[in-house]
């Protein structure tokens, strides 16, 4: 690797903590085949102090930020300007910085949908998607489906109170297709068997509970398309399941390159080299999950 200059353009990683962040080396290892002379970094900031080095970074040479887990909500505080959608799912996950002013976008939703695609997706708009799980990652999946015109979004969570507000705030906002569905089995199989995507976006099924699954095998047809956002394990029990019953799966590691390769776009107006960020991706996933 080169080292940077004063001419150097840097990309900074804000989050806590960051120590298994592989969006450093997905993004640099583009920069390098490319021969661009910038530098992806990962800048582990806590709460307090995530304004004061933000302000910092955006009179510095950096072309932009991503934000991860604690500051996506928080750092919308410290922008300039906020894309529409990013606005309505209500977080930040990429910040383009240009003179000094800096304007918040939200890759998430749209990385994941870009990996249903690559899974065979189709039109979104003839489609009905079950959501399990209303947290950040899920805002961000259901709000991009419901702005490209999803048939129907049905929500379920632990928490029904949170599906209820999610299902409100997409209604209100976006159009009129979302639904609550109720934590009982009947409820859940109906729902399940009227859609045509299932997406798991909690933590359910992730490392070290990998015998966990989300969604009811019995419930999946062959007919279904089964995604996951969890990427360790690469083949979650869910998707285990999906695969028996026939299924066609989409793995977690599409979400994180696409969203990545989206917000390199962003950042440098540049296409990025997705083969590239892709067999990163997934040569540090298989060495984490060697344990090496
Ligand atoms: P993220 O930003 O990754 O989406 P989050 O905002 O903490 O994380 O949301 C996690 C989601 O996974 C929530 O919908 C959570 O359900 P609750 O709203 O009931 O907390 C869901 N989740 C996490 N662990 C779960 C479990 N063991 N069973 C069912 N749902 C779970």
């Amino acid at each position: 690797m080169k080292y940077p200059t004063v001419n150097t353009k840097f990309i900074v990683l804000l989050g806590n903590p960051l120590s298994h962040s592989v969006s450093p080396p997905m993004h640099n290892a583009v920069f390098e085949k490319l021969g661009m002379d910038c530098c992806y970094i990962p800048v582990e900031v806590n709460n307090e102090n995530l304004g004061k080095v933000f302000q910092g970074l955006s009179r510095m040479n950096v072309l932009g930020c991503n934000v991860t887990i604690p500051h996506k909500v928080a750092i919308m505080d410290y922008l300039d300007e906020l894309d529409p959608l990013a606005k309505t799912i209500g977080a930040v996950n990429t910040i383009k910085i240009e003179n000094g002013s800096s304007t918040g976008y939200n890759t998430d939703g749209e990385g994941f949908l870009k990996s249903l695609t690559e899974g065979g997706l189709g039109s979104v708009t003839e489609k009905r998607f079950f959501i399990q799980g209303c947290g950040g990652a899920a805002r961000a999946v259901a709000m991009t489906l419901a702005a490209h015109n999803a048939k129907r979004i049905y929500l379920a969570n632990r928490t029904e109170k949170k599906a209820e507000q999610l299902a409100d705030e997409i209604n209100l906002n976006i159009s009129s297709c979302s639904e609550v569905i109720d934590n009982d089995p009947a409820s859940r199989k109906t729902a399940i068997r009227a859609s045509d995507v299932l997406i798991n976006t909690t933590s359910v099924g992730m490392h070290p509970h990998e015998n966990a699954s989300p969604i009811e095998k019995e419930y999946i047809t062959a007919d279904h398309m089964v995604a996951d956002i969890v990427y360790n394990p690469l083949k979650t029990k869910l998707l285990q399941d999906a695969e028996a019953q026939g299924a066609k799966t989409v793995g977690g590691p599409g979400m994180l390159i696409y969203q990545g390769a989206a917000a390199f776009r962003i950042f440098t107006g540049v296409e990025p080299l997705v083969d590239v960020m892709s067999a990163t991706v997934y040569r540090l996933i298989d060495k984490k999950q060697a344990g090496t």
